[in-house]
């Protein structure tokens, strides 16, 4: 059985369907990237996979258990703007995302030196070492989605929820981020659903990418119909059947 099973989806908020049959089975360490118009209902469907909601109808299952009534530890994630621990220092966030617990308390003597050995080696890789006993509050919100992402996969959930985590980065920034996602997820073998609107990243990062769109369409009634996966591309090695023909302009090329 594979590792989470999303059977015969259906979200509805009010009379409006959000999402409609969606059905998607995913291998434990797959990463996969999720693209679609905005308002599709793509977080939607990741809080529906955080366990925060529960789907009107259908139910998504996780290593074969009953469906989750809550999020739990197994389960990181990382919004498009994520609000860090503003009382902790930046390094004491790293610590607080490898433990979810409190500060050092859990810590003492060489496990305490052990674990800010850790953060500050997370720290150098996400380049955040020079300021590791500021505040939050002093860094940019560029740096400060660093750490929110930092945090997160130091906590090294089974599986990671990204909602267009790099979005708000530089170009140079988003690429020695790739870099620490890819590594991490290597270590760890952690399954990662990751919303992008770059189609560029989903086909480099994602072992497959999915799309999310209205497979009907009522020009008298827009809301009628909510959206599916439409498709589910192939994306290993590269995504062959990407092409980026110019800036801006994406062409799926079947393969
Ligand atoms: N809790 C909610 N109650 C009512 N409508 C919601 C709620 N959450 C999302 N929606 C609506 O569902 C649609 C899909 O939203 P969302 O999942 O955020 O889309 P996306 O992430 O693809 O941009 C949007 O029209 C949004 O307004
Ligand atoms: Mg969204």
């Amino acid at each position: 059985m594979s590792f989470v099973v999303a059977r015969d989806i259906f979200q509805s908020y009010g009379t409006r369907p959000i999402l409609q049959r969606v059905n998607v089975t995913v291998e434990e360490g797959e990463f996969i990237s999720i693209v679609g118009a905005s308002g599709c209902g793509k977080s939607t469907f990741l809080r529906l996979l955080l366990a925060q909601e529960r789907p009107t109808r259908g139910e998504i299952r996780v290593a074969g258990a009953e469906p989750a009534e809550e999020p739990g530890r197994d389960r990181g994630v990382v919004f498009q703007r994520y609000s860090v621990f503003p009382h902790m220092t930046v390094r004491d966030n790293i610590v607080a995302g490898e433990s979810f617990r409190t500060r050092w308390g859990m810590f003492s003597g060489a496990a305490k030196r052990a674990a800010r050995d850790r953060a500050d080696e997370t720290l150098r890789r996400i380049g955040l070492d020079h300021v590791a006993d500021q505040y939050p509050a002093t860094l940019s919100g560029g740096m400060q989605q660093r750490l929110a992402i930092g945090q997160a996969l130091t906590a090294k959930p089974r599986i990671l929820l990204l909602d267009e985590p790099f979005g708000a980065l530089d170009p140079g920034t988003r690429l020695s981020m790739h870099d620490f996602l890819q590594d991490l997820r290597e270590e760890t073998g952690m399954t990662v659903f990751m919303v992008t609107h770059d189609l560029e990243e989903g086909f480099k990062l994602g072992d497959r990418v999915l799309v999310f769109d209205k497979p009907r369409w009522d020009p008298h009634d827009p809301n009628a119909y909510g959206a599916t996966i439409t498709y589910d591309f192939d994306a290993r090695d590269g995504g062959i059947p990407f092409q980026r023909i110019k800036e801006d302009t994406h062409v799926f090329r079947p393969a």
